[in-house]
């Protein structure tokens, strides 16, 4: 019987695999461009970012944020450390949308006017510093008073109410997923079959509550000037927000 271990550890060439595979896309599907779409128009609304600007999709996947962004005007660029993301995208691209394949704790070769950090592509490493790194690298590539955000989940509500084990029949399949948190990450063990075959998915988030970032901002020298709490960029609230989105500025 066939065992398939896709561990998302930065360490591991085939981390990236993890976000392409068949399966994930069956679990995720509700994660589509009409959310996108909702975040992004509110988004440009609320920081009213000049068309001219050029929008660095930071970990952009398959790059639904960036084609949408594109589609409303702005020059954009999406980058991923996923190679298969990348060469998806790229079918997408044009002379204002661009694709690159970048690790996001790697110094960026382009300067932009605004940096997106979408849907918890953020908190991946086991060494704070590789995340202040990051915010690092957002702040090297804006100018002055140029914006970034981080949409990331809430930890302060994710974690007490944690699911520790779920079933979720999506497509003909039985997803079972336990979740926990160990060291400090949120971590779901995903455990399928599929005609006869096992597999296995491991994922981990960092809980970078709103004072780790406080605290990761000052250390990276952007400051934090809105905090929102979901996609329609209503206030934060620690215990009953589903997001913690930050706008940053330089
Ligand atoms: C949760 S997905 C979100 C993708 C996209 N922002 C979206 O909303 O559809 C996280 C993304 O982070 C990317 N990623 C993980 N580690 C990365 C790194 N070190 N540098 C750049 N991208 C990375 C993954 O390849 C994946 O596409």
């Amino acid at each position: 019987m066939g065992f398939n271990i896709f561990y998302m550890k930065q360490t591991k060439t085939w981390f990236s695999e993890w976000f392409n595979t068949h399966y994930y896309h069956i679990l995720y599907k509700h994660r589509n461009h009409e959310e996108a779409k909702v975040f992004i128009e509110n988004l440009t609304t609320f920081l009213d970012i000049p068309k001219t600007h050029t929008i660095l999709d930071l970990a952009c996947g398959k790059g639904r944020h960036s084609i949408f962004l594109n589609s409303l005007g702005y020059p954009v660029i999406g980058a991923d450390l996923s190679e298969n993301s990348i060469e998806y995208a790229n079918q997408f691209a044009n002379k204002n949308l661009k694709f690159v394949v970048q690790d996001m704790r790697k110094p960026f070769a382009v300067k932009v006017d605004a940096v997106f950090n979408m849907f918890t592509s953020f908190g991946y490493f086991d060494d704070d510093n590789d995340d202040i790194q990051v915010l690092k690298n957002i702040a090297d590539a804006l100018p002055k008073n140029g914006v970034a955000v981080i949409d990331y989940m809430n930890v302060s509500k994710v974690v007490p109410n944690l699911v520790a084990q779920e079933t979720i029949h999506r497509d003909g399949l039985t997803f079972e997923i336990q979740r926990s948190v160990i060291d400090g990450f949120i971590t779901k063990q995903i455990d399928l079959t599929d005609a006869g075959k096992e597999f296995h998915f491991l994922e981990r988030v960092k809980t970078i509550d709103l004072e780790k970032f406080k605290d990761y901002s000052v250390q990276s020298n952007l400051k934090i000037k809105h905090i929102f709490g979901d996609y329609n960029l209503s206030n934060y609230n620690k215990t009953t927000s589903d997001r913690l989105i930050l706008i940053l500025s330089k």
